[in-house]
């Protein structure tokens, strides 16, 4: 074997020479691997004996893209095109034999080999999508070649990976090889196709495919209506339909030209920008600096959860999809027959759209055991209590899990906003004490804070971080204080939206704002779905516009009003009901009115919620800017496309943003102050993405 250099190798198998990549963790196509792979193939074309090349990885996958990390620094040659017409244009079969995940550059590079080899446990994929830019390496006018101008529009548009069998079936495949000796079966491949004289199948000469597609512009048009929800607000899927268009139009080397020039283009702007920096994000966010990967985890075999309403329902279920018993506890045996049922019709949902079988529904619904008795947790490894949002009840019931639940076993809360350090007090053990805060519906959304208390210790918290892995969730490690980060930035926002309410705009002058920056929905939308009547009752005071909106009976969604009047199928429509009842409310308080720009709503919105990411920051309640993005995004849906309010902010300008919030002064609220934090960074020129 010889070394071309430390992350590539070249050896001879009789007359098939083996080009071999070893650049853990991924083979990304780094400046190194395209160099050597470039000397590789020269050497191997050079040798008159060699009559065919495998290409191969060592480590876990074939070659899962370009490197990330050089994306916006300056090229350094050997440039992937390079490489690339290297291998296609060998006068000798080039064969990719694949394992893992050929992704990205490096599916883009098995489409310039002549033929492709896989194990059955391989997968395929373009996802740079994902990453706000598109194949730019040909992917684009190769693919459709291939597959044919409707998967490739879908597996460009969506990132999906493709199965190995699924990718032979498709022709993206040649050949399936047995598991555990891709190296011999790619061998023996080249052997044929060396032996039957096969030709040097270019995909860029293919034509067929794309023809089919030629004079018919329909077919994207229906492509962009049916996704155009999906896509909204993104830059990159329209541009990746561009250039399947292109594809299927142009001759190839222009295609390959509209594919560079837009891929470019994506490659500079801030989009892309913002979905690489949340790539990374959601990596780091499982790193917490005190609490090593080599942690000792607390077994986690059986699972209990206290209370069976939405949200204590929607948790058990996700144990329950990943296979762990879990029982369930309730007060009074309608409430636990009724979460359960609500269990059951969620599971049942999910065999309509092809998601789970009726025997995948039996064999969740077999793990769930509903109880009357707190006893039944004696065995738990983990108990998530689910009550009612009430320190005395909490403390309550912890006092009791206490002296029921076995030693070693983690007590966590899904409290949303009080003080768990308060909760600890209740156990003689703080130190199992944690908050898993679960978002609504809890069996959907990807988002978990894991709340850090003070005596909480590192194997408990490092073990509910490797389990909300477990669970497919992403999960953040945030310290204790009202509303910890998600809530706490929401609240921020929030105050801004009632107060501009006040002064003159009207909810649905502030929800489409906020909608049409990128969010699924505004603050009073939001509040109609969770319902305005939480925490109210009748005998309190009218003493905000929601209390008057509760006093009617206009208690969002549910009631068929709200901030909004809502139709049967529950689209809002603006109210003049609420209208009135707001400019009245205004009038009484004596607040003059005024015209509110969309540019000062969405400043003081999303500007009191980056100064108080700030002050979370300041006081370590996030471990690191790009933690409260991730909250941001899974938790309450900020569009990936703008990377979190932190990177937002540094888009904008941190001195741009304590310039304004000066210049809004007192109309943020009395109690309002500028992070010194921010102010600090703003005056040192400093970006949120410095703070390491
Ligand atoms: N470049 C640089 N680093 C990468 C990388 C890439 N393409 N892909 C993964 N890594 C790094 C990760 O940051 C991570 O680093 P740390 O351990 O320091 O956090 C490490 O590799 C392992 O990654 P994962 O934790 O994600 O490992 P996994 O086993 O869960 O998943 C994977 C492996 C499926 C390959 C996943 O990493 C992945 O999806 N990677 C990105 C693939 C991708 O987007 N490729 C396209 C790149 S763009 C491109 O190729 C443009 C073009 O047209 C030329």
């Amino acid at each position: 074997m010889a070394a071309i250099n430390p992350v590539v190798d070249l050896a001879m198998d009789g007359d098939i020479a083996i080009l071999s990549v070893n650049h853990p963790p991924v083979n990304a196509l780094s400046q190194q691997v395209r160099a050597g792979l470039l000397d590789g193939i020269r050497r191997a074309i050079g040798d008159a004996a060699v009559r065919a090349i495998v290409l191969i990885c060592d480590g876990k996958t074939f070659i899962a893209g370009a490197d990330i990390t050089e994306f916006g620094k300056p090229p350094v040659a050997p440039s992937l095109a390079e490489v690339e017409d290297a291998l296609e244009g060998s006068p000798r079969p080039v064969i990719a034999a694949i394992h893992g995940t050929a992704l990205g550059g490096g599916l883009e590079v098995a489409l310039c080999c002549h033929y492709r080899v896989a194990v059955p446990s391989a997968r395929c994929g373009l996802p740079e999508v994902n990453l706000g830019l598109l194949p730019g390496a040909g992917g684009t006018q190769r693919l459709p070649r291939i597959v044919g101008v409707e998967q490739a529009l879908d597996m460009v548009t969506s990132g999906k990976h493709v199965d190995a069998k699924a990718a032979h079936a498709a022709g993206l495949i040649d050949e399936l090889v047995a598991e555990g000796d891709l190296r011999g079966g790619a061998i023996g491949f080249a052997r044929r196709v060396v032996a039957e004289g096969r030709p040097l199948r270019r995909v860029r000469d293919l034509d067929d495919k794309v023809a089919a597609a030629r004079g018919k512009p329909e077919i994207f048009e229906a492509f962009r209506k049916a996704n155009a929800k999906k896509f909204r607000g993104f830059l990159a899927p329209e541009y990746n339909i561009r250039t399947i268009e292109a594809a299927v139009d142009k001759p190839f080397d222009e295609g390959l030209a509209i594919e560079r020039k837009l891929f470019i283009e994506l490659m500079q702007g801030t989009q892309s920008a913002a979905q690489r920096y949340v790539f990374f994000a959601e990596r780091q966010v499982w790193k917490i600096p005190d609490v090593p990967d080599d942690t000792p985890a607390i077994p986690i075999r059986k699972v209990g959860v206290i209370g069976a309403g939405t949200m204590g329902g929607g948790i058990a279920m996700n144990f329950a999809n990943i296979g762990m018993p879990v029982t369930i506890v309730e007060t009074k045996q309608d409430a636990l027959d009724r979460g359960l049922g609500v269990v059951r019709k969620n599971y049942e949902r999910s065999t309509k759209s092809g998601r789970l079988t009726m025997a995948g529904v039996e064999q969740r619904m077999q793990l769930l055991t509903g109880t009357l008795a707190l006893e039944q947790l004696a065995d738990c490894d983990l108990v998530i209590e689910a009550v009612f949002e009430n320190m005395d009840i909490k403390r309550e019931v912890f006092g009791k899990l206490d002296r029921i639940v076995k030693p070693g076993a983690i007590l966590a809360t899904n409290t949303s906003a009080l003080d768990i350090n308060q909760i600890a007090t209740a156990v003689q053990r703080p130190d199992a004490v944690i908050g898993l805060h679960f978002f609504s519906p809890a069996n959907v959304m990807r988002l978990v804070e894991v709340v850090r208390a003070q005596h909480t210790s590192k194997p408990v918290i490092a073990t509910s971080m490797q389990l909300a892995r477990k669970l497919g969730k992403i999960a953040a490690l945030v310290g204790v204080c009202p509303g910890f980060v998600g809530n706490r930035i929401l609240y921020a926002r929030s105050q801004q939206a009632s107060a501009m309410l006040m002064e003159g705009a009207m909810p649905w002058d502030i929800d489409q704002a906020i909608y049409d920056f990128g969010l699924p929905m505004g603050p009073f939308a939001m509040s109609d779905l969770a319902g305005l009547d939480i925490g109210w009752s009748a005998e309190k005071s009218k003493s905000s516009i929601r209390e008057v909106l509760c006093e009617q009976n206009r208690r969002g969604q549910k009631t068929g009003a709200g901030f909004y009047d809502y139709d049967e199928q529950r689209n809002p429509r603006p109210s003049p009901v609420t209208e009135k009842i707001v400019k009245d409310f205004a009038a009484r308080s004596g607040q003059p009115q005024r015209t509110i720009s969309q540019q000062e709503i969405l400043e003081r919105c999303l500007y009191a919620q980056i100064n108080e990411g700030a002050k979370i920051l300041e006081e370590k309640i996030a471990i690191r800017p790009s933690d409260i993005d991730i909250v941001w995004i899974n938790g309450y849906g900020w569009p990936v496309y703008r990377g979190g309010p932190m990177f937002y902010a540094d888009t904008v300008g941190l001195h741009e943003v304590v310039a304004r919030l000066e210049d809004y002064g007192p109309r943020l609220g009395k109690d309002f102050a500028i992070s010194p934090l921010l102010r600090q960074m703003a005056a040192d020129g400093k970006r949120f993405q410095d703070l390491k």
